[in-house]
Formats: C-alpha cells, structure tokens, sequence
C-alpha cells in the first residue's frame, strides 16, 4: 500500500511509505506554489483566487510589495438598527455630521476597472446622508457596483429621495430571517422581519429599480427550514439570485455536515423550478459537492504583518483604511490597531506605500471574514 502523507509549512513536504520504505522529500518554494495553486484549483475557492492572482494583486501580498487594492468596499454607514448575533459591531456607535470620504476615493480611482469598487459595512449603509451621491458619484465614472443592505429603510420614501441607489448594479440583501421568530433572534428587532418583506415586494413593483439578490446566513438551529426561502422569495415577487453563507466567525459553525447536506440537495431540488441562480458559496458548495469539509481559515500564527491591501481594503466613514474587513466597523474595540492609514488630506495610494507593519496577535482572526480567511491562507502557504 502507498501512503502519502503531506505536511504544509512554508515549503511542502511529503512522506511516500510504501511496504518497510519510508521515503520523505520536500519541495523548492516555486513548486510548493504550483501545488497550492493545484489544491485550490478544483474547488469552489477558485472561483476567487483565479482573477486575484491573475491580476497580480495575490503574487504583490505574498511579496509585502505595494500595490494598489484589486478592490476597494466603501462602508458609508452612520448605525444599524439590527443587532446580528454574529455580527462584529460596536452596537453603541452613531456618527453624527460626518462628510463625505468616498467622493475622494472614487474621484482618485483610475477607474479603469469597473468592479472596483463596491458598497458594504461596517455599518447599515442606507442609514449614510450621502448614500445618493456615492452612488451618483459611482454611476458617473461608469462603475457596476453592488450595495449590500439589511432592506429596512429600501422603501419608497429613502428611493425617492436617492434616486441614484438604482444606478447601482445590484443591492444585495440580507435575510436574516425565514419568519419573524428567527429574525428576532438573529437580529435582536422586533419589527425586522415585516418591514424587510414588505420592502422587497414593493421593491419588485416599481418601476424605477435595478437587479435584487438575496444573502442568507445559515445558523445550526435554522438550516433544516431552508424550503421557507423558496416562499418567502416567492411572496416577494423574486429575486436574481440567492447566495447561501455560513458564520465565517466560527462561533455558529453546523457540526451535522451530514444533515446539512440532505437540507441543502432537497432546497437544491425546490429551488429548480424557479428561475434564481444559486451560490451557495465555498463549503456549502464543497458539501453539495459530495465533500465533508467546513470553511477555510487560518490562524493567529498564520497572519503577516503587511496584511493584504493589495487584494481588498475598505474604507469606513471617518477615512480610516483596513485589508481586515470586519475592523471597518467604526469604534470596533480593538479594530484602529489593523488601519493601515486616513486618506483624508492623503490617498489610497499614498497611505498603502507606506507599508504599514501590524504585528498579528492572538484574537486578531475576530476581524476576518470569510475572504479574508482564505487571502490569508493562500499567502500564507505561498510564502517562503
Ligand atoms: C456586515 S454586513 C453590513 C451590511 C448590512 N448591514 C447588512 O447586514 O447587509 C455585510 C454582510 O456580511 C454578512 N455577515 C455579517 N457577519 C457575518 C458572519 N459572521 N458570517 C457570515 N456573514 C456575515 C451579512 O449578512 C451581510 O450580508
Ligand atoms: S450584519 Fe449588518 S444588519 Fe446585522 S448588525 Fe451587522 S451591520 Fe447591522
């Protein structure tokens, strides 16, 4: 019998066992890297490694060197009216008078690259004053750029008053709920549940609106109710596409994989008939794939001081600068020690050359999102 087992350090290594011979050989960096590339290649992570390392941004962060963002999140939201249990906020922050930064930060964007820049949190960004000149200001340079939003104020008051929010190329909403008991317990609202719904169906009746997707977090007590999804999509009239996610912190992580998997092949099979394009992302994909696997993540100890602002920072509304996307929420205990810079009377450009070094410490993953996991694995075991 052949046995091989591989360890992944900085350099790959493996050890060939075959009958009493025991043969170990380790691999040049160059040909580590091939094989790292190999072992995501087939697998839903791909789908985002693929153009970030083709752009370069990948081969830049695993050298330290400067380089602009492949993509930039711009997170204009002043609070949030929910209380997600997995959320990462500072529940006591409101900005209040703040200008706006982003004009700035779409102003010095080449623009080159349509997909640049998108709309997130940080915060709720339809609480932000200036949510209609982001998305005017992005519309005019020629951006196809996405919001993602709770839809509790998507209502025809706040789209009257910001027309250009239908400039954008897609809002993405969050479901944080298939019926008014999960989404109070998910995010802490009471009313939560009905405004949401009712916004979306009335958002499908307008005239004036553009393409809607819909973003479910799969906690351990809700994922067996996957099928409320298909009427709950239904009662509002559609949406374009669904994404399926897990908790990227951890703290809900499903232990039934097993379970999981027949919940989602039998949501798969109702979901047929309806003309909505599914992603259900990286695990949830390698499940339905037939792989037991849970998310990717990297550890404290796998972290590097430079980060990665060359593959994705965003921007929160006071102009500081994170590569860690869950430090842009305003006032995060903790989150000001991983800013790699202000723009404001500066830039992207000119705050990223400097190069800040952020040692990693232990309790540093709390501020990483799922993308940020997998960057960070990549580069880590791409590093020499
Ligand atoms: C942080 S929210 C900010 C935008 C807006 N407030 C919202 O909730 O849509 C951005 C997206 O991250 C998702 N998210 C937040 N915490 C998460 C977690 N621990 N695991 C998976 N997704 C999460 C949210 O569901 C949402 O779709
Ligand atoms: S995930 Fe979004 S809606 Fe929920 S608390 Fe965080 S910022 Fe607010």
């Amino acid at each position: 019998m052949t046995v091989l087992d591989w360890k992944v350090s900085h350099t790959l290594s493996a050890t060939m066992t075959l009958g009493k011979l025991s043969l170990s050989f380790s691999f040049s960096p160059l040909v580590t890297s091939i094989i790292m590339r190999m072992l995501f290649q087939h697998t839903p992570y791909w789908k985002t490694l693929e153009p970030i390392i083709a752009s370069g941004a990948m081969d830049a962060a695993i050298k330290g060197e400067y380089r602009y963002p492949h993509r930039i999140n711009i997170y204009p939201g002043t609070s949030c009216m929910f209380e997600c249990v997995f959320c990462g906020r500072n529940y006591d922050v409101k900005i209040k008078d703040n200008v706006n930064v982003f004009r700035q930060v779409i102003e010095q964007d080449d623009g080159v690259d349509p997909y640049r820049i998108n709309i997130s949190g940080g915060l709720e960004p339809l609480t932000s004053p200036h949510i209609n000149d982001i998305c005017r200001d992005l519309h005019a340079k020629g951006y196809k750029s996405r919001m993602i939003t709770n839809g509790f104020l998507l209502n025809d008051k706040t789209l009257d008053k910001n027309p250009y929010i239908n400039s954008l190329d897609h809002i993405r909403v969050s479901l944080y709920g298939v019926d008014n008991r999960e989404t109070v317990s998910t995010t802490r609202h009471q009313k939560g549940w009905g405004v949401v719904r009712d916004n979306l169906r009335k958002y499908n009746l307008r005239n004036d609106k553009t393409r809607l997707f819909l973003n479910y977090v799969l906690l351990p007590e809700h994922y067996n109710r996957l099928d409320s999804i298909v009427d709950y999509i239904d009662h509002i009239g559609g949406v374009e596409n669904l994404s399926l996610r897990e908790d990227f912190t951890f703290q809900y992580e499903i232990d039934e994989r097993s379970k999981l998997r027949d919940s989602l092949l039998s949501f798969n099979d109702k979901m047929r008939d309806m003309e909505v394009e599914i992603d259900y992302g990286y695990s949830l994909q390698q499940l339905i794939n037939g792989e037991e696997t849970t998310l990717t993540r990297v550890t404290h100890q796998e972290l590097r001081p430079r980060q990665s602002p060359q593959v994705k920072i965003c921007v929160d509304p006071r102009g500081e600068i994170y590569s860690y996307l869950e430090a842009g929420f305003v006032d995060r205990p903790g989150a000001l020690r991983h800013s790699h810079g202000n723009i404001i009377g500066s830039s992207i450009e000119q705050e990223l050359m400097k190069k800040k070094s952020i040692p990693p410490m232990e309790g540093d993953t709390q501020y990483l999102d799922a993308f940020n996991h997998l960057i960070l694995k990549y580069i880590h075991l791409n590093s020499r």
